[in-house]
């Protein structure tokens, strides 16, 4: 296969997609197997709800595996599997991963699951995984991944958003310090919800958990993955409408309750395989790795999606940068399997480098294979930047994007044109999406100054059709805020020289160690402690996590509590509701929060003066400034 775009410079591609973004991804579309190939690329006759290849009929599966076995690749691996938790490697060739899937597929459609239909998976860094989420993709099913790290209540809700047909789970995940049994989990999480799945299937561990039997669940069967495909026959592609939902996955809002993102597939298809030959430069048949997760939307398109559809081999990690068992774990994977590039967090490097500061791990690997380090998921601050390319050799690049886009914003185009890179940048923005900086009202503004990272509307194939079930949330979360434009929630500028520099969020989504959350969600935790009156929850700036959340609680008048209790209390809550990976440990009891007149919290005043800011802005609107001046030294201390 091969990248059907003509245009040879970034310049050029950038402004044809943009000013005809017809003839631009209708070429691009060509490198996608259509059944009914699409004649038009975006239909904006409903805006905000633009609709990409309206009149193509495509199926996502056959594209990443069917394809590749009849053009001759059936003996290559798709996936190769590579756990530094349990010690095990496994190569899945096409071929393989092709009746894997067939067969999970038919096993899916036999517990009456079709077209449409939704299938939550909860699962580990295993390969049956992203076998789950092709099986779904095949059938014209909308899969739903909930990561591992979030406890019952979180998979309740998205659960519950999401009504799903059947739950795909294992008997667990493995952490450095400890298994994590899923079985409690969503027996508990089955035990909240108003929806019933009719049925669980369980891809088994016996060589990690051989004693883990079923949990009794009301109105829910059951089922080893296994015994569910041998009672099956095999399932073919079905074709469906390139606008289909090919997935839904939650991320974080401001809100307590998160949004349910939804994926097409025929955008998703050539936006993908576009950025794996324009952004990414890899070519069939090369080693690519992404050290994410699956639950995560970097692990959607960059562990499954993006390199299946161009046939290159992808690694599945199941592990950690540090601690599983070394700081050179990850040079490890990269030399055994010969891979080419590696996509990664910031905050792995950071955790890599605090461990091995001179690079000693890095030089004991061939790393020879190796083009180039990808980052994303958080800022690649200019310190780390430098670290990892004086210690890789290689160009180390970072880009931008979001659950809600599905692939970058910004991105230096290693496939395209390698751009010169600038430490702080994600560089340039990417083909199919026409980023500006907005003032509050909605201004644009010059080159140079800070304000609103905004995309005009129509954004690039690929990116959200909508949120599930919700289109006024759709509206009011993203549309809504500049006219005419999707509203990023990221705040930052564009230089002189086109480069984009994001400098965090404007909302209160925070980012711990690449992983986004939502404060709003722990805030809605801790005010449920019958101590507590109100709180504040707020990211501060951490050096090995890029943020962390730190809590700020007024209790009821009356009560007296033991700082260290409560603390602890609060802290065991919010890990029982929202999980582990909220990662949230500090918390303190104040005499009272700042408060606009209107009773708003102050939390972006909070945030800078707790990150050192000197020029914190207070509001001319502050109810009493007193209660912020007390609070201030308070504030100073966490950071
Ligand atoms: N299932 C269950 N629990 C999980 C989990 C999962 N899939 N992932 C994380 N957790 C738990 C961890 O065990 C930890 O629990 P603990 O409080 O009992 O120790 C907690 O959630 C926080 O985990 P993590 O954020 O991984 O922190 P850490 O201190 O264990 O490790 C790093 C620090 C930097 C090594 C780690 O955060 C990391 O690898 N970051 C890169 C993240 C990444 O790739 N993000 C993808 C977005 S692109
Ligand atoms: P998520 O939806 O989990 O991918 O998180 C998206 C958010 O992470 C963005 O809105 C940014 O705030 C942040 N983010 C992701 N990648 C980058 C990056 N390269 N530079 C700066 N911020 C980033």
């Amino acid at each position: 296969m091969s990248d059907s775009t003509t245009s040879s410079t970034y310049a050029e591609a950038h402004r044809l997609s943009i000013t005809d973004p017809d003839a631009f991804w209708l070429e691009a579309a060509g490198a996608v197997d259509w059944i009914t190939p699409p004649t038009t690329a975006v239909d904006g006759s409903r805006p905000p709800f633009y609709r990409w290849f309206p009149d193509g009929r495509l199926n996502t599966s056959y594209n990443c595996l069917d394809r590749h076995v009849e053009e001759g690749r059936g003996d290559q691996a798709a996936f190769i599997y590579d756990s530094a938790v349990t010690g095990a490697t496994e190569t899945i060739t096409y071929s393989q991963l092709l009746e894997q899937v067939e067969a999970f597929a038919g096993a899916l459609t036999a517990e009456g699951v079709g077209h449409g239909d939704r299938v939550v998976i909860y699962m580990p860094m295993v390969p049956r995984a992203a076998v789950a989420m092709l099986a779904c993709a095949r059938i014209g099913a909308v899969h739903s991944v909930v990561f591992g790290g979030f406890a019952a209540p979180e998979l309740a809700i998205r659960i519950d958003d999401a009504r799903p047909k059947v739950v795909v789970t294992s008997p667990g995940g493995i952490e450095p310090t400890r298994k994590v049994p899923y079985f409690p989990m969503v027996a508990k999480a089955l035990g909240l919800t108003r929806h019933t799945p009719g049925a669980v299937i369980v891809a088994g561990r016996p060589d990690q958990f051989p004693d883990e039997s079923f949990p009794e669940t009301p109105g829910t069967t059951w089922t080893d993955w296994d015994e569910a495909v041998a009672g099956s026959d095999p399932a073919g592609p079905v074709p469906v409408a390139a606008t289909d939902p090919l997935y839904i996955l939650y991320t974080s809002g401001t809100t307590g309750l998160p949004k349910g993102v939804v994926r097409d597939n025929g955008g998703h298809a050539v936006a993908l395989t576009w950025s794996m030959w324009n952004v990414y430069g890899i070519r069939p048949g090369e080693v690519w790795w992404t050290a994410s997760d699956v639950g995560w939307v970097v692990g959607h398109s960059y562990i499954v999606y993006g390199p299946l559809l161009v046939g290159a081999t992808s690694i599945i990690y199941e592990g950690k940068p540090v601690g599983t068992p070394d700081a050179g774990a990850f040079w490890r994977v990269i030399a055994e399997h010969g891979a080419t590039a590696l996509f990664t967090a910031p905050t792995a490097v950071r955790a890599i480098r605090k461990e091995d500061p001179e690079g000693r791990e890095i030089a004991r690997y061939d790393l020879s294979t190796m083009r180039t380090l990808f980052c994303a998921g958080e800022r690649l601050d200019p310190d780390t930047h430098r670290w990892a390319t004086e210690n890789l050799g290689t160009p180390v690049v970072d880009n931008w994007w979001q659950t809600e886009t599905g692939w970058p914003i910004a991105s230096n185009l290693r496939g395209l044109e390698p751009m010169p890179i600038k430490a702080g940048s994600p560089t340039v923005p990417v083909p199919g999406y026409d980023l500006r900086v907005l003032d509050s009202g909605g201004t644009e503004l010059p080159a140079g100054e800070e304000g609103n990272l905004a995309i005009r509307l129509p954004m690039a194939p690929g990116t959200l059709s909508g949120l599930w079930d919700d289109d006024e949330r759709f509206i009011s979360s993203y549309m809504s805020v500049f006219d005419g434009y999707y509203s990023t929630g990221d705040g930052g500028y564009i230089d002189s020289d086109g480069y984009v520099y994001v400098m965090g969020r404007t909302d209160d989504v925070i980012n711990v160690a690449g992983h986004r959350l939502s404060t709003g969600s722990m805030e809605a935790v801790i005010a449920t402690h019958p101590a507590v009156a109100e709180a504040a929850v707020i990211g501060v700036k951490d050096e090995l996590k890029g943020q962390r959340p730190v809590g700020y609680v007024v209790l009821k008048s009356g009560e007296v509590r033991d700082p260290e209790e409560l603390r602890a209390e609060l802290v065991a809550m919010v890990r029982e509701e929202i999980g582990a990976v909220a990662t949230f440990r500090d918390c303190t009891v104040v005499q009272g929060l700042p408060k606009t007149r209107s009773g708003k919290i102050l939390r972006k005043t909070m945030r800078q003066i707790a990150d050192g800011q000197e020029d914190v802005t207070v509001p001319s609107t502050i109810e009493d400034p007193a209660v912020l001046d007390a609070l201030t030294p308070l504030l100073r201390q966490s950071d």
